[in-house]
């Protein structure tokens, strides 16, 4: 039997701002999903959790990638809660649910996907990440590491298992015609997977492969949200699924990039540059509309049933991290609107600069 693991997420509406759904909210969500989907039969398992503004739905089940079935279930559970969240008056009332209609697949429709299906190892281990205030490229930094570098994947030196290393499969998410890929191997492409990597607004590591079974390792959300809208609706915030031991690298080895706190785009309005916080499981958000965080749940999965979430980042390491990511989030605030602390111009998330920018223009002079 084959097992699909599927995490579908939205922001439906969050309390006192951009910061988190309500309890009803996510309790509409999760009761929609357990009768519709579980008590049905359609789910062997499922569990909800937000982090930041984002509502997220991870699922387990037997009917692949893309399922219809499975995607109207998780876009008619967003409903239910986007109907909770009007009538509490919530902030950003079903923000991410961009079309009036389900359409067959919940991808360009506004919710994040990301979905693997394989045949289950006798234990099955992997992570499931939310990332709020931040867009897909902020996974780049951390699936490289992980994935290439001795530095923090230990097991590329000790593990035979992972001696002929990693198949990337990276999108051009500028690209809106349909999905624009390239598959690079490491380690031999590495310095290939590391120029396109760089710019992680343009390119996106879609899905990671051991080259030693052919076994899918990673899978990452690649909306953007900007290009199903046509204007800033909220920033395309992230969720990933990875899976650990054996052929794949460690869960520590995969959590260990995430001590970097690197900067990511997003923050306040979308428009900012600010360093990716790991935070537990149904965080809030604060500062300035951040910092971008990003939090971590370990599970096993066994004939489709999920145990229960361990929180990845709840441990007193992540609380130093915490602590620098903060003084790398307050340094970088001290220059405020000027030079990297803001996103290049095509980047910024409303369109009020453009109109400003155009009277401005107007009002200029050649001496
Ligand atoms: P095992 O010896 O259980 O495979 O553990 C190795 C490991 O993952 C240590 O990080
Ligand atoms: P979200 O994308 O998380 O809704 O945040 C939007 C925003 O503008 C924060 O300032
Ligand atoms: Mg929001
Ligand atoms: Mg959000």
């Amino acid at each position: 039997m084959k097992t699909t693991l599927a995490v579908i997420k939205a922001d439906i509406g969050s309390i006192g701002g951009h910061i988190v759904p309500s309890r009803q909210l996510i309790a509409e969500v999760e009761s929609y999903v357990k009768k519709n989907g579980l008590e049905k039969g359609l789910l062997l398992d499922f569990n909800i959790s937000h982090t930041g503004d984002d509502v997220a739905i991870l699922m387990t089940h037997t009917k692949g990638k893309g399922n219809e079935e499975i995607h109207k279930l998780a876009w008619d559970a967003f409903i239910a809660g986007t109907e909770v969240a009007k009538k509490q008056g919530l902030y950003g009332a079903g923000q991410d649910l961009l079309k009036d209609s389900f359409s067959g697949n919940v991808k360009g429709m506004g919710p994040a996907v990301a979905e693997m299906e394989f045949e289950e190892r006798p234990n099955e281990p992997f992570l499931f990440f939310a990332a709020d205030k931040t867009d897909p490229g902020a996974y780049n930094l951390p699936l490289f590491l992980a994935f290439t570098s001795p530095m923090h994947n230990a097991g590329l030196m000790l593990s035979p298992a992972m001696k002929d290393g990693f198949k990337f499969v990276i999108m051009d998410v500028a690209y809106t015609e349909g999905d624009r890929i390239i598959e690079l191997n490491a380690p031999e492409d590495l310095y290939d997977i590391a120029a396109l990597l760089r710019d992680n607004q343009r390119f996106v590591v879609e899905s990671v492969y051991s080259r030693g079974t052919g076994d899918i390792a990673a899978t990452v959300s690649t909306t953007r949200l900007h290009n199903i809208a046509g204007k800033y609706t909220g920033k395309d915030d992230p969720v990933m699924l990875v899976r650990v031991q054996g052929a794949f690298p460690a869960t520590g080895e995969v959590l260990s990039p995430f001590n970097i706190g690197h900067y990511v785009a997003g923050f306040m309005r979308g428009s900012h540059t600010g360093p990716l916080m790991p935070v537990k499981r149904n965080s809030t958000i604060s500062y300035f509309d951040g910092p971008p965080v990003v939090s971590s749940s370990a599970y096993c999965v066994h004939n489709g049933l999920l145990t229960e979430p361990a929180d990845a980042f709840d441990h007193p390491y992540w609380d130093y991290v915490r602590t620098n990511v903060s003084r790398k989030a307050t340094e970088i605030r001290q220059q405020g609107f000027s030079g990297l602390a803001m996103l290049p111009y095509g980047e910024l998330e409303y369109g009020g600069i453009v109109e400003k920018m155009k009277k401005l223009d107007g009002k200029f002079t050649v001496r």
